[in-house]
């Protein structure tokens, strides 16, 4: 099923939505439309029963080179400047981020700037072996707007992350998987096969096991040790009310396969 996006081409299958950046010509660089766009099929996506999982990726040679370096350049000299630009990418970041269903990103070429943060955002990702992640912005006299100071040091430590950012390098697939940017690396024509048998693994679990592991995963990360454990135990508690938690116990104790319902 395609919907009437301008810059994102959505297919639904087997549960699963692959979301394409389409915008090759300019290297997937993401103008306020595709952010826009971005914001607005995974409020769509959210409402969709048949879909189970996300792999988010990009059309052409790149996953998506950054932000529209001439909008920032010109964003940057209207009364609102760059802040309103950095908090709009990024509240549609979150929202990926917090996305109730897996979001696997699959990433075949660069992800560079607010291509790697939105990488960053989505909850698991796979490199082709042409993969490169970057964060050039401090080479345009900018810094990463959209996380990218945020949840990479999270995600590989902050003297890791500072050398990225404050060197702008770029790395190939291979070391994004060794700092543990990357899942798992494989040859390009394997990316999207790799991404839906990833996905399908996922979904063999309840949904609301997925959704409640999730949220204790990414609203933890902010919080300081004891209020995230607090609310992991929330979350225990409430995939403990549910019949999947009952049938997904029973079945191991009949020794069966259990059938989830998502309730
Ligand atoms: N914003 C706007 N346009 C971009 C872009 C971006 N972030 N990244 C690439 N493009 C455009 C190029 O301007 C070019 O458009 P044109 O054909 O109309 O001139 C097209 O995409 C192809 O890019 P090109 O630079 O010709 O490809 P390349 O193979 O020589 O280089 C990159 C690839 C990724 C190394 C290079 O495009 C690049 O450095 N992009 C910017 C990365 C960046 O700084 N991102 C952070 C932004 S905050």
């Amino acid at each position: 099923m395609v919907t009437p996006f301008a810059t994102l081409i959505l297919d639904v299958a087997d549960q699963i939505a692959t979301l394409t950046i389409n915008r090759p010509d300019k290297l997937n660089a993401l103008n306020r439309v595709v952010i826009d766009e971005l914001g607005q099929a995974f409020a769509h996506l959210e409402t969709r029963d048949d879909v189970r999982a996300v792999i988010l990726t990009g059309a052409g040679r790149a996953f998506v080179a950054g932000a529209d370096i001439g909008e920032i350049a010109e964003a940057a000299g209207t009364a609102a400047g760059l802040q309103g630009v950095a908090a709009h990418g990024s509240a549609v970041f979150t929202r990926i981020e917090r996305f109730a269903k897996p979001v696997i990103a699959a990433v075949n070429g660069f992800a560079l700037g607010g291509g790697f943060e939105l990488a960053l955002a989505c909850h698991v990702r796979l490199a082709s072996t042409h993969a490169k992640f970057g964060l050039p912005e401090a080479r345009l006299g900018l810094i990463p707007g959209y996380g990218g100071t945020q949840r990479l040091p999270r995600l590989i430590g902050q003297g890791r992350a500072l050398q990225l950012i404050l060197t702008g390098d770029q790395v190939d697939a291979e070391t994004a998987a060794r700092l543990g940017i990357a899942n798992e690396v494989v040859a390009p024509d394997m990316l999207p096969e790799a991404a839906r048998s990833l996905a399908k693994a996922m979904l063999k679990n309840g949904p609301l096991a997925l959704a409640h592991a999730i949220a204790a995963v990414t609203g933890g990360a902010a919080l300081p040790l004891e209020a995230a454990l607090a609310l992991e135990s929330e979350h225990f508690g409430a995939v403990g009310r549910t019949a999947d938690m009952r049938e997904g116990t029973t079945a191991f104790l009949e020794k069966r396969a259990p059938t989830f319902r998502g309730a």
